[in-house]
């Protein structure tokens, strides 16, 4: 038997009171009062939240749910993991804010996480996912001195003025982007829905074509940024061979291969980066939410000899936050310390296998990496059926899990458990998982 990874409350799930219990509606109502109604998950998830332990979520109703959506994939050791609480709180006591002038912590961060990569690179701060991938453009253009950077449709790379018109959907673009002209996007392999005979090598192919022709994209081209695998566009595993082929294109026309490693990082896919299942070197790596397990902090890795940036090249008050960092080289150090890489293949494996004994024609695909896993909901067919994930989210909840959607017609259900969860509760999670799909 594996020790427990976590503080979960291993009875979970526990219903006392059918969600939402009379103490959240309380506090629901509060904050509806007090903040904007754009809110998007609180319409999914009912509850007011007492506290979190290891793999599960307390309602303040007394309610344990297990927790499959580690906030978007970004406590992926688990809430409160004892490890790494305790670094913070070492850190606590040292510094909380130093702008760029070194720490031991900062200095130690960036050796742990330069040993992780698999290439020589140097380390630019940043604060948010949205900020990383902002900055990892600016490089490739300084770089290249060039514009235009390629990226996919389905891709999802922050929701800022200007990272949004690298985003692929159009709904988060309404009133934010600014610009997009300089944007050329591509499909993105998506075995599913793939409207090519061959997925992977027709799209290679189209991306090629488009470089090497004046007419299309010719020779503006400062690089491409791409998802290993789709996070919101909807857990999208391409093909293998994907980010090898962009490599090489990438080497054909001496342009950066930034790779957003935003959502996949951090162990989730099973290894410490998804790059590293088609072992390539990146150019420009991404990296944010699980980095700092909950304390926002996110950073660009990008190859030395790149280092040639001018001083004040990217600004922002909070970049490397201290506490981030030490949650960061504690999370790093407790990944390796406890073989979660391969642990999350292993269980990965079983989610999948437990998974496709489903019965039920409005499960369509069932289909992931590691822990990210997505299950798309269909009707008629192939048709997406987007009422189908809101109807599975709110069943969850209701019996004590807690999962999410994604995908480009909202019709993915995604899961993302912590990576330290303990076995007994993913088997209970898969139980009433199945059942509410068999049930569909
Ligand atoms: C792949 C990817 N890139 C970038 C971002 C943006 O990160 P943030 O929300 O921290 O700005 C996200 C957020 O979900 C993401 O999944």
């Amino acid at each position: 038997m594996e020790q427990n990874l976590d503080d979960s409350i291993l009875e979970a799930p526990v219903i006392n009171v059918i969600p939402p219990g009379p103490k959240s509606l309380k506090i629901i109502k509060e904050q509806e009062e007090y903040e904007t109604s754009a809110l998007n998950y609180p319409k999914y998830f009912k509850i007011a939240i007492d506290k979190a332990l290891g793999s599960t979520v307390i309602d303040v109703d007394g309610n344990v749910y297990i927790d499959m959506v580690t906030g978007i994939s970004v406590v992926n050791l688990g809430h409160n993991n004892p490890y790494i609480r305790r670094a913070v709180e070492e850190q606590l006591g040292k510094i909380w804010h130093s702008l760029e002038v070194p720490t031991e912590i900062r200095v130690n961060f960036s050796k742990k996480l330069l040993s992780t990569l698999g290439f020589k690179a140097k380390l630019l701060f940043t604060t948010t996912g949205a900020d990383a991938v902002e900055a990892a453009v600016k490089i490739a253009r300084w770089i290249t001195g060039k514009k235009t950077i390629i990226t996919f449709e389905g891709s999802y790379h922050g929701i800022t003025a200007g990272t949004v018109g690298l985003t692929g959907a159009n709904r988060y673009k309404n009133f934010t982007q600014f610009f997009d002209d300089r944007v050329a996007k591509f499909p993105y392999p998506y075995p599913y829905r793939c409207p090519f005979k061959d997925c992977l090598n027709e799209i290679l192919d189209l991306i090629d074509y488009a470089l090497s022709n004046p007419g299309y994209l010719g020779d503006d081209v400062a690089g491409i940024l791409v998802e290993p695998i789709q996070g919101e566009g909807g857990y999208v595993v391409p093909p293998k061979g994907f980010l090898k082929g962009l490599r090489e294109i990438a080497d054909k026309y001496s342009i950066p291969l930034i790779v957003d490693e935003v959502q996949t990082g951090v162990g989730r896919t099973g290894k410490m980066w998804a790059y590293q299942w088609e072992n390539i070197e990146p150019d420009i790596v991404c990296i944010s939410k699980a980095i700092g397990e909950g304390i926002p902090v996110s950073m660009v890795a990008y190859r030395q000899d790149y280092d040639k940036l001018p001083i004040g090249f990217h600004l922002g008050t909070y970049r490397g936050n201290p506490l981030g960092l030490a949650a960061g080289l504690a999370a790093l150090e407790f990944i390796e310390k406890y073989d979660i890489l391969s642990r999350v293949q292993r269980l990965g494996n079983k989610i999948i296998k437990e998974l496709s004994t489903v019965n039920n024609s409005h499960v369509g695909d069932i289909r992931g990496l590691g822990f990210m896993i997505g299950i798309e909901l269909v009707k008629d067919g192939k048709n997406p059926w987007s009422e189908g994930t809101k109807k599975v989210i709110e069943e969850a909840l209701k019996r004590g899990l807690l999962v999410y959607k994604a995908g480009r017609w909202d019709n993915v259900i995604r899961l993302m458990p912590p990576l330290t969860i303990p076995e007994i509760l993913l088997d209970r999670a898969l139980t009433i998982l199945n059942d509410i799909l068999n049930s569909l």
